[in-house]
């Protein structure tokens, strides 16, 4: 099958990228040394089996051509492009390659970094949807993630490929990315097979914080206990666990974890001011996303958020309480 035959091309392709990294001149001149300026190690970096496609126009094909991969399904991949009809050439022309693992552990598909700044080139590059490669069903890292999600009872959500992997590094590996958009119901369910605790770790800029936002309601009815840390200062946490270091992390997270639906209130309110009718809206809102709340189970829980948020809006806890009765229908 077409499925099977992709796995094959992204193992072969994976193990390409590694040699090209670790035993070629440019791989440890230009990747290996420009990895070891952001901090990672070689343990890491063959845990995660980063690697190298060099500049060069068509190194990878030739090395596909030459091993008798099926030249049609080879543009699948997105390794590859087809220029001129004919000619197969690369796609990631001297990028640093992440290979994105699927459940079972197979590479599924690439997110290809530029190395240094990204001037013209956009930063990554990723794989194109494919049989294997659904974007709306990756969480990078889960592979990897499983066994510490499940003894934390807590998945750490963060944007990119870098923050897991740093993350893993200071020894925090129950640690996932979305890869910078919002969240789909198929990701929040792959996590909820794990532990019902979620905490979201985005920088403080406000585009991470809505694409976190509209998947708050999702998460609810997913059942999801949500939390969220906003890291400071343009930071993101690759590069804040590198400036602070593991322990330094790992007592920031704890100390600013703030409540998910809570935190929403927060920043709603200070956009409302004085204005009433905005006001009405907002509580609206909020008894739609307790409403949300709707698992039997979670009964006390729901309790709890229209006691805090009436608390916080300033308005009467009972009126709360029916109006959530209203959006539950
Ligand atoms: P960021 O811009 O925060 O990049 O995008 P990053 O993860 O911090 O990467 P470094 O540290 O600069 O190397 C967050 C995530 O959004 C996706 C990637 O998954 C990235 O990790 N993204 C970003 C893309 O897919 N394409 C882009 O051009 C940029
Ligand atoms: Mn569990
Ligand atoms: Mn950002
Ligand atoms: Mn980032
Ligand atoms: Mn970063």
């Amino acid at each position: 099958a077409v499925a099977d035959s992709l796995y094959v091309i992204n193992s072969f392709a994976s193990k390409f990228f590694d040699e090209q990294l670790f035993n070629t001149e440019d791989g440890q001149a230009i990747a290996m040394s420009y990895l070891k300026e952001r901090g990672f190690r070689e343990e890491i970096i063959k845990k995660f089996q980063i690697g190298y496609n060099p500049q060069s126009r068509d190194t990878l094909a030739k090395a596909l051509i030459a091993n008798q991969f099926n030249k049609e399904l080879l543009p699948k991949t997105g390794l590859v492009t087809v220029r001129n009809e004919t000619e197969l050439v690369d796609n990631y022309r001297g990028r640093i390659i992440f290979p994105i693992h699927g459940n079972t552990g197979k590479i599924i598909g690439f997110g290809a970094r530029v190395i240094g700044k990204a001037e013209k080139a956009p930063k990554y590059i990723n794989t194109p949807e494919n049989d294997i490669y659904v974007k709306s069903k990756i969480l990078y890292g889960s592979y990897f993630a499983r066994v510490a999600i499940d003894k934390a009872d807590e998945c750490l959500l963060v944007e990119g490929y870098t923050d897991v992997v740093s993350l893993h590094q200071a020894g925090i590996e129950n640690v996932v990315a979305s890869g910078g958009t919002s969240l789909t119901i198929d990701q929040l369910r792959l996590v909820k097979k794990y532990t019902n605790n979620l905490t979201i770790i985005y920088d403080g800029d406000s585009a991470g914080v809505k694409a976190a936002l509209r998947g708050l309601d999702m998460a609810l009815e997913e059942g999801l206990n949500v939390k969220l840390v906003l890291i400071p200062d343009n930071e993101d946490p690759d590069s804040y666990v590198n400036k602070v270091g593991a322990s330094g992390f790992k007592d920031f997270i704890a100390t600013n974890k703030k409540d998910f639906i809570l935190f929403q209130l927060e920043v709603m309110l200070k956009e409302v001011g004085t204005d009433v009718n905005k006001k009405s809206d907002l509580v609206n809102q909020i008894a739609d996303t307790i409403s949300k709340i709707n698992k039997v189970e979670d009964f006390t829980k729901q309790q709890d958020y229209i006691k805090q948020c009436s608390a916080i809006l300033k308005i009467d806890e009972g009126g709360l309480t029916t109006l959530v009765n209203k959006y539950k229908r």
